[in-house]
């Protein structure tokens, strides 16, 4: 019989092999993965744990706060705030960063998180998720503030997500390729489903919101409309589509068989860059899809190479396989050169 290897295991080999982890990161994950086991617990309860519905508050983006966007924040906050391995937090859910208290250890990791992603999935029993970006904080400052956190993407040294779906299913990198554990609820713990995940560079399969089609710009209505032309058109095949409307939901099925997911810019709110947001939602998954050999652009640049201003900035999204993701790009590039000339 092959042998079961926990999350626990695979962390600790990762620390092993040339010191890949070091041990408050592998602590880090360890403690961020009994977290989503807890709000993994919390969603499956549903009506029965009172976690349905909706808070009377709001968050910093004028967003309404789903119970379970507050109860998901709390439970990683208490996970984490003790340990020793934090500086501070910071999420979606709250307006400033979250510094670890005086009375516990201050450790040297910075760690983002979208709490609950798909909050309008909640309450209509549809995979909702947990994502998750780790930094560490420049040494050459005292103390830690908001700066500490805006690093391009290409400075993470850990991201995942974790699924609460059919399954609860947990994704992680820590920059040597992507790993799949499954919760497994007798044992209480995850376990290694998948290594060294791999993306088809092509596909049939585009994720986007087509009820904004009318307020998109024209590069992603060229890309769109090839695909809708199917065989007897330019691309020379049939697409499908799906869209979950939980970013960790449609990234999920990408990692599992090849896609291409969008949120870009659009004309509704034309000061607005994008719906996601940059930090703790495209950074995180860019970094998975790069790493198990997808691509990631803001339909203009590498996702990852982008310099945040600040702490909820927001963003257009272009994921998935690569040579999708370069076509869409270079669509945008192309509008771009011809707006110039
Ligand atoms: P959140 O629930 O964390 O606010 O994120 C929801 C996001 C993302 O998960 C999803 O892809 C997108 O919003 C769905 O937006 P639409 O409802 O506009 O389709
Ligand atoms: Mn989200
Ligand atoms: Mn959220």
């Amino acid at each position: 019989m092959t042998q079961k290897i926990s999350l626990s295991r695979y962390l600790v080999e990762q620390q092993r092999i040339d010191g890949r982890i070091p041990p408050q990161l592998r602590l880090l994950l360890e403690v961020v993965a009994r977290a989503c086991k807890s709000i993994s617990h919390a969603v499956n309860k549903g009506a029965l744990g009172g976690v349905l519905g909706t808070a009377s508050t709001e968050n910093v983006q004028g967003e309404v706060q789903k119970k379970l966007d507050i109860i998901a924040n709390e439970v990683l906050i208490e996970a984490n705030e003790w340990g020793g391995h934090l500086a501070a937090m910071a999420s979606e859910e709250m307006d400033g960063i979250y510094v670890v208290p005086n009375r516990y250890p201050q450790g040297e990791y910075l760690l983002l998180f979208d709490p609950l992603d798909g909050s309008s999935n909640i309450d209509v029993n549809v995979s909702i998720g947990t994502i998750f970006s780790v930094l560490k904080k420049p040494d050459d400052t005292p103390g830690v503030s908001e700066a500490d956190f805006l690093q391009a993407g290409n400075k993470q040294v850990a991201a995942g997500y974790c699924v609460y779906g059919p399954q609860t299913t947990l994704v992680l990198t820590v920059g040597d390729g992507v790993a799949m554990f499954t919760l497994d609820r007798e044992q209480g713990s995850f376990v290694l489903s998948e290594e060294n995940i791999r993306i088809p560079e092509d596909t049939k399969e585009f994720a986007i919101n087509m009820s904004n089609m009318r307020h998109w710009d024209d590069p992603v209505k060229r890309y769109i409309d090839e695909c809708l032309q199917g065989k007897e058109g330019l691309r020379g095949k049939d697409f499908n589509m799906r869209w979950i409307a939980s970013m960790v939901a449609d990234v999920h099925r990408i990692l599992t068989r090849g896609g291409i997911f969008m949120y870009p810019w659009d004309k509704r709110d034309p000061d607005k860059p994008g719906k996601l947001r940059l930090m703790y939602e495209a950074n995180p998954m860019s970094w998975l899809i790069e790493q198990a050999g997808g691509a990631a652009t803001n339909g203009h640049q590498r996702m990852l190479d982008l310099q945040p201003t600040k702490l909820h900035e927001r963003v257009s999204v272009v994921l998935g396989s690569k040579n999708e993701v370069e076509r869409v790009t270079a669509y945008h590039l192309d509008a771009a050169r011809k707006k110039a000339a």
